[in-house]
């Protein structure tokens, strides 16, 4: 895949930095005992497996800045993480096409095998932790009116129940919603709606997304996308 050629390509050169500092000459040597590091050196760098195994080059730094309508990671729940990227790892997770036509998870399912399920858990650890992003502003911005529609719809749509008041407290290992891109969850919750993304977890949300048109589905993610999510 061209795009995940280029994603490595990316990533390559972000590696290349830290690595020639590191053998810079003249940089003092390592210190000849490090117990410490040494009674560590089995344990997984989430952070440094999120930057050095090509996630950084979608997902953006820190989990923050992910490119086009990509999921912000940072903040996310780390079981729900784990579980999807497992299942797109195994191609039991897809999703529609992007603009040249290419499913938007084979760039991701082309690089998993670089990671282990271990290692996969160790970055979705480290993610969960992070702060989530701010909210991103819309262009044009949403009425104070339009926001009380969307929180209307998303309590009445039943979205509460498994996702918690304002998408911000959702059930263990369930996914939170608020202050995610709202170009992100309008594409997802039409595909889980129209079964493109299909999981057995989701047949629990199915008749209540059967019941969201697209108005109403841009009504609610516009409300949620304006929802800073709080600290943890
Ligand atoms: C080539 C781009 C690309 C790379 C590299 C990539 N991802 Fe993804 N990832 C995506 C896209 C695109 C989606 C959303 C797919 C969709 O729209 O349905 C996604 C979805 C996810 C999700 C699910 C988020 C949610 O809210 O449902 C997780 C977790 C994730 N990626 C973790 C990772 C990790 C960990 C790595 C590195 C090992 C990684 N990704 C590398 C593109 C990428
Ligand atoms: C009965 C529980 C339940 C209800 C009610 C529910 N959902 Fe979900 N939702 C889920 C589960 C479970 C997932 C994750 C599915 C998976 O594991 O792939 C999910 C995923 C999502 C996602 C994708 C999140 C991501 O990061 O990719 C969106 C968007 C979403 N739901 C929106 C909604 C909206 C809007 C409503 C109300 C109309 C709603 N959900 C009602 C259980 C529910």
């Amino acid at each position: 895949m061209i795009r995940s050629a280029l994603a490595l390509g990316f990533v390559l050169a972000l590696g290349a930095g830290p690595a020639t500092a590191q053998s810079t000459p003249g940089a003092p040597p390592p210190p000849a005992t490090a117990p410490a590091a040494a009674a560590d050196a089995g344990a997984l760098d989430g952070k440094a497996l999120y930057r050095t195994k090509t996630c950084i080059a979608c997902h953006g730094r820190d989990g923050s800045r992910a490119i086009q309508n990509f999921p912000e990671l940072a903040g996310q729940d780390a079981r729900y993480m784990l579980a999807q990227t497992n299942e797109i790892a195994d191609g039991k997770r897809v999703s529609g096409p992007d603009a040249r036509g290419y499913p938007r998870t084979q760039g991701m399912k082309d690089v998993m095998h670089l990671v282990s399920v271990e290692e996969r858990a160790a970055i979705t650890d480290y993610l969960s932790k992070l702060p989530a992003p701010k909210p991103r502003p819309l262009d044009p911005p949403i009425d104070e009116a339009r926001k009380a529609a969307g929180k209307d719809a998303y309590l009445k749509g039943g979205c509460i129940t498994c996702h918690g008041p304002e998408g911000n407290k959702p059930l263990a290992a369930h996914p939170y919603l608020g202050g995610m891109k709202r170009d992100y969850l309008v594409l997802q919750t039409k595909e889980i709606r129209d079964g493109v993304r299909k999981s057995p977890k989701l047949a629990a949300m199915m008749p209540f997304a059967r019941k969201l048109d697209d108005e109403k589905i841009l009504l609610i993610a516009d409300y949620l996308s304006q929802i800073e999510r709080p600290a943890r």
